[in-house]
């Protein structure tokens, strides 16, 4: 094995030279990182400094990147569609909410299931919605409720659930923690921690600094389109050129 061999087994995700450009404005300029398996890495950043962006050029939902190349398990993906770039392994929320709120929680999840799954039967199906909505904890009681009548942190359950239900090594999570009392940002920090235990390498978008720090085992900020600085959380939050970015917005 050679030591490039080496350094890729350790490497699940590697972005290089990803850019998205909406007219003159560079969303994303020119952004490289490697993402370790099992890892969590925490994103940060000021508003519109372009990590949801970064998500939508990852996954290709609903955009492409300008340019780039996105290695998964040492493969291309960027020009996969986006269904295919889920199916090998990439899944993600949404920051926007993205339940269906007339379907039920259980046919949230099959949906996501049948837009990827393709050929699978229906019972089969429902048996792994049913599943992905254990392994978020949602409650099994509720599995036929409509997502419109669910409180925000179960319908954040489904969106999440729908995301596992696709089985991914890579989970994209786009501030999951948004409009949570404090004591749901504990549920949602345990979830989160439940999903690395089980081995699934994590990107969390966040604005909810005490969760990313506590869950990440590497913290990246963006600002502006650019990484201005990757490493250990601690150290990263402390940094002048974060500490500067973030003025006028408490850290
Ligand atoms: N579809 C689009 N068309 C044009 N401009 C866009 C589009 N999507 C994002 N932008 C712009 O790209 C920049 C980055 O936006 P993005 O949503 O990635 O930021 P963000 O870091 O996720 O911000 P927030 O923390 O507020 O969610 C912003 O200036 C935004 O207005
Ligand atoms: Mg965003």
């Amino acid at each position: 094995m050679t030591l490039s061999d080496l350094e890729s087994s350790r490497t699940i995700l590697a972005v290089s030279g990803l850019t998205k450009t909406f007219g003159a404005l560079k969303a994303v300029d020119d952004i490289s990182f490697d993402v370790a398996p099992g890892e969590i890495l925490g994103i940060a950043g000021p508003n519109g400094s372009g990590k949801s962006t970064l998500f939508n050029a990852i996954t290709r939902i609903p955009f492409s990147a300008t340019a780039g190349v996105v290695l998964f398990e040492g493969q291309e993906v960027h020009h996969l569609l986006p269904h295919d770039i889920a199916t090998a392994g990439i899944a993600r929320t949404f920051q926007r909410e993205s339940v269906f709120p007339s379907l039920s929680a259980i046919d949230n999840v099959l949906t996501a299931i049948e837009q990827t799954r393709r050929g699978g039967s229906f019972q089969r199906n429902v048996v792994l919605a049913e599943q992905a909505l254990d392994v978020v904890g949602f409650p099994a009681t509720l599995h036929n409720w409509r997502a419109a009548e669910l409180p925000i942190f179960l319908r954040k359950l489904v969106m999440i659930g729908s995301a596992m239900a696709l089985d991914p090594k890579i989970l994209l999570l786009d501030e999951p923690a948004s409009s949570l009392t404090p004591e749901e940002i504990e549920r949602m920090r345990a979830l989160i921690a439940n999903l690395k235990a089980m081995n699934v390498t994590i990107l969390l978008i966040e604005h909810v600094l005490p969760l990313l720090t506590s869950v990440s085992d590497r913290l990246m900020v963006m600002d502006q389109g650019r990484i201005i600085a990757m490493g250990a959380p601690d150290a990263v939050i402390r940094d002048p050129n974060v500490v500067e970015a973030y003025l006028g917005v408490a850290i």
